[in-house]
This record gives structure tokens, C-alpha cells and sequence, in this order.
């Protein structure tokens, strides 16, 4: 058993949230033809989301090649490959001119610079009134929203996952996955080697679901 097919399980599970990602964008007001920049876009389900809910041009980057590949598939195969490219890049040496986006996206990739500074460096890329949908962990929302006018940005709306969204809608059906691979590879000690690491992340969450509660936030540059 590959990695690659505990990525596509994961891929699987993930595009439950994809309802998540088209309420975010449904908030904002109708763009023509918007530039989108997805901001660590992993193997794309935001990505993918953004194509199929906009007609405009989509930029995704991340520091992973093999997830790179994989959106790249999947762009090819849904027939978007003259408005969504991928480009390895570190979200920390992004050097777009100013004023590149109508809107940047990131699901899950924030924390990797910090929501403020996050905030902060990324304002330059936007449009005059371009916008910023952020999704992220909730633990410090009410820190999270006095900070988003402090960095130049007008909050427009946010909304929180339901509390156990994340543990119903994703963990819980990857572990059943997990326990038939498990029966699946039993004795095969490279498969359950993955398997084991995939099963500690399940039980982090496992131990308590609400802790591990998201919220997305969208932003206007002011
Ligand atoms: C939690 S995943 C989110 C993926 C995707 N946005 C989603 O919602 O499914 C975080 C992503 O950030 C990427 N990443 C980590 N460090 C990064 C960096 N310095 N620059 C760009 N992407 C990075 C990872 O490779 C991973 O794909």
C-alpha cells in the first residue's frame, strides 16, 4: 500500500468540507472573471471548489510536489486547465507584484506564518478591495477577529464549523477506512507503519472532537 492511496482516502473525506468552501465564497459579492490566489492549496479540494463556483483564473501554490501533481491530475481531468495553475512555492517567498488578486484563499494553511502576520503580508497582494477568505482554528477566534481590522482588512462575515464537524464529517469515516486497511494489510509492516501515523491523528482529535472545531473568516482590504 502506497501512501499515495492513504492521500487519495484522505482527499475523499476531505471534499465533504467542500460545502464549507462554496458558503465562504457564496458571501462574496459576484465577482467577473476574479484572479485567485489558493494559498497552500495541497492536493486542490479548495482549489477544484474555486474553479467549479467561479469563472475566473486560479493560482494555486504549496510547498509539496506530489500534492502539486495530484491537483494537477485533477484539474486536467474536470477540463480547467486553461484557467487553474499550480506553482511550487513557499507561501513565505510569494513574489507576485502588488495588487495581484481579487481574492486570496487559504484552508488550512494560515497557521503556517501566523494569522496576523499572515494578515499583514498578504494585503499587499490584493486588489484595492480585494478579498481574503481565511480558513482556520477556532481556539482564539475572538483574538482572531480584533485583529483582522488592525491589519487593514473589514471583516464582511465568519462562521464557525459545526463543533463536531470535523470529527463526524472527516476523522470518524477516515478511521472506519483505516480499521479495513488495517484487516486489509495485516501483515504487511511498511503498510502499517503509515497506517499507525494516520491512526495517531485520528486519536489527537478522537480524545476531544470540540477542540478541534474551524471557522472561516472573510475579509475585505480596507
Ligand atoms: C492542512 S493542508 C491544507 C490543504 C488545502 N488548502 C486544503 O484545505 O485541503 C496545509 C497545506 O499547506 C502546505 N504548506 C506547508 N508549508 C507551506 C509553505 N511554507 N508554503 C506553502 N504551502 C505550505 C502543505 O503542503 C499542505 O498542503
Amino acid at each position: 500500500m502506497s501512501r499515495d492511496l492513504l492521500v487519495e482516502i484522505k482527499d475523499h473525506f476531505r471534499e465533504q468540507f467542500s460545502k464549507y468552501t462554496r458558503k465562504a465564497f457564496q458571501m462574496l459579492p459576484k465577482l467577473e472573471k476574479p484572479r485567485i490566489l489558493d494559498i497552500g492549496c495541497g492536493s486542490g479540494a479548495p482549489t477544484i471548489e474555486l474553479a467549479k463556483l467561479s469563472d475566473g483564473e486560479i493560482i494555486g501554490i504549496d510547498i509539496s510536489q506530489s500534492l502539486l501533481d495530484k491537483l494537477n491530475s485533477k484539474i486536467e481531468e474536470e477540463g480547467f486547465s486553461s484557467r487553474v495553475k499550480t506553482m511550487k512555492c513557499s507561501l513565505f517567498e510569494m513574489d507576485f507584484p502588488d495588487e495581484s488578486f481579487d481574492i486570496i484563499w487559504a484552508e488550512g494553511s494560515i497557521w503556517i506564518i501566523g494569522f496576523e502576520k499572515g494578515l499583514k503580508e498578504w494585503r499587499r497582494l490584493l486588489k484595492p478591495n480585494g478579498f481574503l477568505v481565511v480558513h482556520d482554528e477556532i481556539k482564539t477566534v475572538s483574538n482572531k477577529l480584533k485583529k483582522i481590522p488592525r491589519c487593514g482588512y473589514k471583516l464582511i462575515n465568519h462562521f464557525q464549523l459545526p463543533e463536531d464537524a470535523w470529527w463526524t464529517e472527516y476523522y470518524r469515516p477516515l478511521e472506519i477506512r483505516i480499521e479495513e486497511l488495517y484487516m486489509k494489510y495485516k501483515n504487511n509492516s511498511g503498510a502499517l507503519k503509515i497506517l499507525k501515523k494516520y491512526q495517531d491523528e485520528i486519536d489527537m482529535v478522537k480524545r476531544n472532537p470540540k477542540e478541534h472545531s474551524s471557522a472561516f473568516f472573510i475579509m475585505q482590504k480596507s
